[in-house]
Parts: structure tokens; C-alpha cells; sequence
């Protein structure tokens, strides 16, 4: 599989059982926040966060990638600034370009609904992460130090930005 051959749509309903699996899957100590990876979900979707709200990445019929692409605040005054809640790709598919074919749909989809700003939290030590973000137009607008506590150790967190 490469970048090509990855399609990005946009998630159904009979999505989140697989989305559920691979959001607890996908992210470790280093990306995401351990007490998301035990709790218990029904669904994957939620009142804030829907299924057209969730860009799924699919290597034929599998489902190796999602991103979350919410409005960042829900009043009026914060209108055309969107964040990612979460992007990963299958520990059996990275480094093939799907992380990126996500970051392009994100961005495309930005630009669909005339945001003027992308916004995403990403962990100090997060270094695969930073250098996809940073490949892709992302820039460091926050640096948030022992913002969190990740297995004992305290961890800084950055805050990126991408300008449409
Ligand atoms: C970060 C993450 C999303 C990247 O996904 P990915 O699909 O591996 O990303 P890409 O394949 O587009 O790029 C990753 C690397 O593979 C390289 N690559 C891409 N296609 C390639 C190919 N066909 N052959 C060889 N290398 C390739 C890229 O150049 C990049 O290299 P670099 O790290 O040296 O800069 C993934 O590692 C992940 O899910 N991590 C855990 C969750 C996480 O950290 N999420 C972000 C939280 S803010």
C-alpha cells in the first residue's frame, strides 16, 4: 500500500465497533491518554463528535486510519477554527502514507467548510508525530510544560495550528 492507494471517506455508524478497537489499539503512553484506552464505550461516535465528524482511512475493506475533525468551540465567537481529536493509523500500516492521506483529507475537508484554522494538541515526545505535522504546513503555536500525567512521569504538550 502507498499514499495512492489509500481512500479517506467519511465514517458511517457501522463503523465503530472497528473504530473503537483501533483508537484502543493504535495509541500508547507516548501518543494518548492511558484512561482512554480502558474506558468503556458503547459507541464510538458521541453528541459532539458524529460519524460525519470522523475521517476513516481504508486499504480495501480495512479500515487502517481515522482522524476526528470537530469545531473546536461550540459557540458562535470561535466559528471557522476546527481541531483533530485524535488521528492514528494501525500499528500494521504505518509508515505507507496513510497518517498523511488523513492529514490531506483533513486539510481538504478545512478548506470545504471555510475554516480558516486547524488546530490539534500533540505530546512533547510524540517525535513521529511533530515531523508528520510539521510536513504537512503545522506549526507550534503553544508549548504547555508538565501539562499531564502519563504513567507516573509528567509530560509537556504542544498546541499546533495550520492556516487555510
Ligand atoms: C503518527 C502516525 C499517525 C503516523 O501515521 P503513518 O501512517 O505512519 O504516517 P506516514 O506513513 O504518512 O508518515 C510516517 C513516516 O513514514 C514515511 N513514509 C510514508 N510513506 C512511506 C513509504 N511508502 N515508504 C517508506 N516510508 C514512508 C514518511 O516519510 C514518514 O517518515 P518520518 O517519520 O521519517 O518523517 C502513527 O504513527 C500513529 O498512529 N501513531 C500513534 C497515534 C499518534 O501518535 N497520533 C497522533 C497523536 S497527536
Amino acid at each position: 500500500m502507498t499514499e495512492a492507494e489509500v481512500t479517506v471517506r467519511p465514517a458511517v455508524e457501522a463503523d465503530s465497533a472497528a473504530l473503537i478497537e483501533l483508537e484502543r489499539t493504535a495509541f500508547d503512553s507516548r501518543s494518548g491518554f492511558p484512561s482512554f484506552r480502558v474506558a468503556e464505550r458503547e459507541s464510538f461516535f458521541t453528541e459532539r463528535c458524529q460519524p460525519q465528524n470522523v475521517l476513516v482511512a481504508m486499504d480495501g475493506d480495512e479500515i487502517v486510519g481515522f482522524a476526528r475533525l470537530t469545531d473546536k468551540y461550540p459557540f458562535p465567537e470561535g466559528v471557522g477554527v476546527l481541531t483533530v481529536g485524535g488521528l492514528a493509523v494501525a500499528l500494521t500500516a504505518r509508515r505507507r502514507g496513510v497518517g498523511s492521506a488523513l492529514l490531506n483529507a483533513i486539510k481538504a475537508e478545512g478548506e470545504r467548510q471555510g475554516a480558516r484554522k486547524i488546530c490539534l494538541d500533540v505530546f512533547g515526545v510524540n517525535d513521529e508525530a511533530q515531523r508528520l505535522y510539521a510536513r504537512h504546513g503545522y506549526i507550534v503555536e503553544a508549548r504547555r510544560t508538565a501539562e499531564f500525567t502519563i504513567d507516573g512521569e509528567l509530560m509537556n504538550d504542544l498546541g499546533l495550528a495550520l492556516f487555510l
